[in-house]
């Protein structure tokens, strides 16, 4: 057909269902047009906070706001989310904010880089501590299999909770602009998902540690002379220390009492669903932070002196022996007490190819 010519269709009237199709049309694209003003509007004011409140609530006067804020309840500010007494507006929230923000963040990056700083000063100043005397070559067992194995558990543990807790504090200011908001959004979803299930489990393996060292962490009167003498950095000699000295008892009690804080109040954050207000948690938050930035500090403390600081050390850890001149200068109480049961290079791996069993068993003497 040649369009040129082709005749325009002849117009049908239309019958009273086609104008009833045309006019639910048209409101139909009335109605598309209205929401995605609607939307539009919302989005505005959720990028401006005044105009979201103006728009979510435009009757509401400036009294009415400040009664709201001042911690009145009455059933017209109640949240009615669910059933709750709490205002309508958490007032407390924004101190939490405040002291989160303002105190706790610099706090705990003062802390953990102080101890950085610190550490390594302290390493290009004096250096790693060697063995003054020779090696003998024969060892004495100090960690049995099961504690060796708590110990690693409960430390990887640690450093896991640290960096994922360290990145949902400090993340923010580093990796969006570093990867992207796509990956910092993963980054922290799985930071809150690693933190909030690893933390029970290490909270449980922690008390397990803490339980079978105490006998050896009890304070004794020479502690005292440890401290005195800086573990031995001040004044000549060796200070006299049993199984643990000074400062590992110092370690211990950090974690029995500061550690076992941020085990329970990471507990009441991991579980709302126990009744406790929301005041309990804000407080539970700054308690947990505050605890968990002072102890990762110490621990970097603690994992300095268990590798580059002291010749000797890690090989306890990792092997369960330690050799005898390390226990000599480093535990020389400990070291009278066993020194009888030091046995060769060739004994120790004898007994851990042959009778793996005798490391897995053996009672540490103390
Ligand atoms: C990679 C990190 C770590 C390294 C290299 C390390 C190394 C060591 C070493 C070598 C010892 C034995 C010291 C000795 O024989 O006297 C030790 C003991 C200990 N460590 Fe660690 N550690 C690390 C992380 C941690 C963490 C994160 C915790 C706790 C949260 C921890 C808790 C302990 C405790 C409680 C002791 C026993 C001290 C005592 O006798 O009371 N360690 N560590």
């Amino acid at each position: 057909m040649n369009l040129l010519t082709a005749q325009a269709p002849v117009r049908v009237p239309r019958s009273g269902k086609g104008l009833a199709l045309g006019i639910w049309r048209l409101v139909m694209v009335a109605l598309v047009v209205m929401l995605s003003l609607g939307f539009t509007q919302v989005a505005v004011a959720q990028a401006e906070p005044d105009r979201e409140m103006r728009t979510a609530a435009p009757g509401i006067t400036a009294d009415q706001w400040r009664q709201v804020r001042s911690g009145e309840t009455d059933a017209n500010y109640r949240d009615s989310r669910y059933e709750s007494d709490y205002n309508l507006i958490n007032a407390s929230g924004e101190t939490w904010r405040q002291i989160r923000n303002r105190w706790v963040s610099p706090f705990g990056l003062i802390v953990i880089g102080g101890m950085i700083s610190v550490i390594a000063l302290f390493y290009l100043i004096v250096g790693r501590k060697h063995l003054e005397e020779p090696r003998t070559g024969r060892k004495l067992f100090r960690w049995p299999l099961f504690l060796r194995a708590l110990h690693w558990s409960v430390a990887s543990l640690f450093i896991v909770l640290a960096l994922t807790g360290l990145n949902l504090l400090f993340g923010k200011f580093i990796f969006p602009t570093l990867f992207g908001a796509a990956v910092w959004s993963w980054m922290t979803s799985a930071s809150y998902v690693a933190h909030n299930y690893l933390g029970p489990i290490f909270g449980i393996l922690l008390v397990i540690l803490l339980v079978s060292l105490i006998k050896d962490n009890i304070p004794k009167k020479h502690d005292l002379e440890w401290f005195k003498k800086g573990g031995g950095l001040v004044g000549k000699g060796h200070v006299d220390a049993g199984f643990a000295n000074g400062g590992e008892k110092v370690w211990y009690w950090l974690l029995a009492s500061v550690g076992l804080m941020v085990v329970a109040s990471g507990f009441v954050l991991d579980f709302p669903n126990f009744g406790q207000s929301r005041d309990t948690m804000q407080w539970a938050n700054i308690i947990h932070a505050v605890g968990a930035l002072g102890l990762t500090a110490v621990a970097i403390g603690h994992i300095y002196i268990g590798t580059l600081g002291t010749e000797g050390s890690l090989e306890g850890m990792t092997t369960g022996y330690v050799d005898e001149t390390w226990a000599k200068e480093h535990h020389n109480l400990w070291y009278e007490e066993v020194k009888d049961q030091a046995i060769s290079e060739e004994e120790v791996a004898a007994r851990k190819s042959g009778d793996s069993s005798s490391d897995v068993s053996a009672s540490r003497p103390s």
